[in-house]
């Protein structure tokens, strides 16, 4: 999803901290980039379609979009404005792209988000003479903000940057991360949010701001969250933060935990290899973390009274997350005995939902920004559920709204494909299963120990799955069926939400076709799809479905499908085509091993068809749009 970054330095110029801040946001997925920089004269702006390499070549051409500025000029400004542009209104060309200006040539704005008036406020402002040029929703906005500070300076002969913003934005109707600077002799930077993330830090250099936590981790660890309708005003040594009305509040600066380099590679090829490898580490820190004597200790916003009182859970979540949230569905109602449903976010948020009191509404998030869970949540809140979140990212907007979070502690998670998040979401539903067991009677405290057991156990499970032995063989089956016509992926029970995820993971990563299907249900249709040259990954383990799901292999073996079986299932191994075994382990935890090899096998299929791993076409980390 778009980034957007920002500074107003001391005494040194910020276009190339702009850039290392663009640089690091690449990950969420963009189309175009650009920056526009605050020169005494007006503002200098540079814009390009593709790669932010092109628009640093952009930067080195001789020609400003302004010509009567200096390219030296641009390069020397204490204060400017970045943004990689994910495209919604309008194709990823250089007049789409961000920065926007004014008519003035002297404000310029980058936005992450949505006008969803804009159409509306397009024609109010066209016929007070805008001339509009870009097909862009964001535009709208820029103009709004000069043509409110030209009231207020005709109405008080003066107006701060920020008073036209907070004004302009009353008329805007939609979400909305944006900075917006002002040209002149003392420039100004001024960030707003209603929706998507935007954050700000203050060091010895000057003020940064930025969409996302991660570009502001190179510059300080204390950071400050801007809440929904937060305007505030940066200078080089402080900040400032106001309401819509105008009234100033205190946002103080939060730790934060993660560090620059966790962002990086360490060696590895890809941000997805490096993250799949992470999961042994990440499932011992989440455990290590959370596991208490008879019980998961999940911190204060789990106490037995709010629990003891629930009667239904609704997960909610969307892509991977609802994967784990299809387990936290088996592994809530299996253990802690409570009835459990789970729903896409986007489609909960529009179907009328009957809670009934008594509701946990819990919502999984990687980022804890993805705009149809966050509304999910919202609306579960307005009907009155008690709301849980389980996050990786702290001070997200999930985090901060829910009332009980459960961290998942996996790091900075780069790769657009999910991996070590949803490990981590598993186990983070596993533990929330057992606290939510124990605090209804459902689990003992011994019957918890033994749980707890199995889970910490699972670590050494991934270190199998991820030696070199699994990895070879992975690689190898990748290799003899990389021209397979189609791949079906098939498990059932708790193992059912793998299958969907091992589909998932190879259409992001290597765009060939494929379908995740809970086995029981392949007889119903998707059978037909079944004959040679298709190539069907089961996913079966030890346990109550084990021996159907042998069944539904078999079929597929009749059919002429080209078996490949991931799990534990020693019977299930010795009929397949093709195996990737998997140490046996409960039930329930299962699936933290068994998708492993499926996402290693995402992986090398991508690699085989030259994909760019942890850039897949149209595909951003963090849907923080509709
Ligand atoms: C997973 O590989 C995806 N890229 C995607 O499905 C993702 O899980 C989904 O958009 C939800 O994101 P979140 O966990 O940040 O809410």
């Amino acid at each position: 999803m778009c980034g957007v970054v920002g500074a107003i330095l001391r005494d040194q110029p910020a276009l190339e901290g702009i850039l290392d801040g663009l640089r690091v946001l690449e990950y969420r997925g963009y189309d175009s980039a650009g920056v526009a920089a605050a020169l005494p004269e007006g503002v200098a702006i540079r814009r390009r379609a593709g790669r932010i390499e092109a628009l640093r070549a952009a930067l080195e051409d001789a020609a400003l979009e302004d010509a009567a500025l200096e390219d030296g000029a641009l390069s020397e400004a204490r204060c400017g404005v970045g943004h990689t542009r994910w495209a919604t209104h309008g194709p990823p060309n250089e007049l789409n792209a961000h920065p926007h200006s004014d008519q003035s040539g002297r404000i310029a704005l980058v936005h992450n988000g949505i006008v969803e008036n804009h159409q509306e406020l397009r024609r109010e402002l066209e016929e007070q003479g805008v001339e509009f040029r870009s097909d862009t929703d964001t535009e709208v906005i820029v103009h709004l903000i000069a043509r409110e500070l030209e009231r207020l300076e005709g109405e008080s002969g003066e107006a701060a940057l920020a008073d036209g913003v907070r004004e302009a934005l009353k008329l805007v109707e939609g979400y909305y991360a944006i900075a917006v600077l002002r040209a002149g002799p003392e420039p100004e930077l001024v960030a707003a949010r209603q929706g998507p993330p935007l954050c700000i830090c203050v060091n010895e250099v000057g003020a940064w701001l930025a969409s996302d936590v991660l570009a502001l981790l190179p510059h300080s660890r204390e950071v400050v969250y801007l809440e929904d309708g937060d305007v505030a005003r940066l200078a080089p040594s402080h900040y400032e933060v106001f309401r819509p009305d105008g009234e100033r509040v205190e946002r103080s600066p939060e730790e934060i935990e993660w560090r620059a380099e966790d962002a990086g590679m360490a060696g590895f090829s890809h941000h997805m290899q490096k993250e799949i490898h992470e999961q042994p580490a990440v499932l011992g820190r989440t455990v290590a973390a959370r596991v208490g004597d008879g019980d998961a200790d999940l911190g204060s916003g789990w106490s037995d009274s709010e629990l003891a009182k629930l009667e239904r859970v609704q997960v909610l979540g969307c892509g991977t997350a609802l994967h784990a949230g299809l387990i936290a569905q088996f592994l809530i109602e299996g253990l802690a005995g409570l009835p459990t449903d789970s729903d896409y976010a986007s489609e909960f948020r529009y179907r009328s939902p009957r809670l009934v009191p008594g509701t946990l509404a819990l919502a999984i998030s990687q980022s804890g920004e993805t705009a149809d869970t966050l509304a999910a949540l919202r609306l579960a809140k307005e009907l009155g559920c008690h709301t849980g979140a389980i996050c990786n990212v702290p001070g997200s907007s999930l985090v901060r709204e829910a009332d009980s979070v459960l961290l998942t502690d996996a790091g900075p998670e780069i790769g657009v494909a999910s991996t070590k998040a949803f490990t981590a979401q598993v186990a983070g539903a596993y533990l929330a299963a057992v606290r939510l067991g124990r605090a209804r009677g459902e689990i003992d405290a011994l019957g918890a120990d033994t749980l707890l057991e199995a889970l910490r156990g699972v670590r050494a499970g991934l270190e199998v799955v991820l030696g070199d032995e699994t990895v070879a063989l992975v690689k190898e089956v990748a290799r003899s069926n990389q021209d397979a016509k189609g791949f079906l992926f098939l498990g059932r029970g708790v193992n059912y939400p793998v299958a969907l995820e091992g589909a998932l993971k190879l259409k992001e990563i290597s765009y060939v076709h494929a379908e995740g299907y809970p086995a029981g249900e392949m007889k119903h249709g998707p059978i037909a799809l079944i004959e040679p040259g298709m190539s069907v990954l089961v996913v079966n383990s030890e346990g109550g479905v084990a021996e159907k799901v042998r069944s539904n292999l078999e079929q597929v073996k009749a059919r002429g499908g080209r078996v490949i079986v991931v799990g534990s299932d020693e019977e299930s191994l010795a009929l397949a085509d093709e195996r990737i075994p998997v140490p046996a382990t409960s039930e329930w935890v299962s699936p933290i091993l068994n998708v492993v090899p499926l996402q290693l096998f995402a992986y090398e299929i991508g690699l085989l068809k030259g994909c760019d791993i942890d850039k897949p076409r149209n595909l951003a980390k963090s849907v923080t749009v509709e």
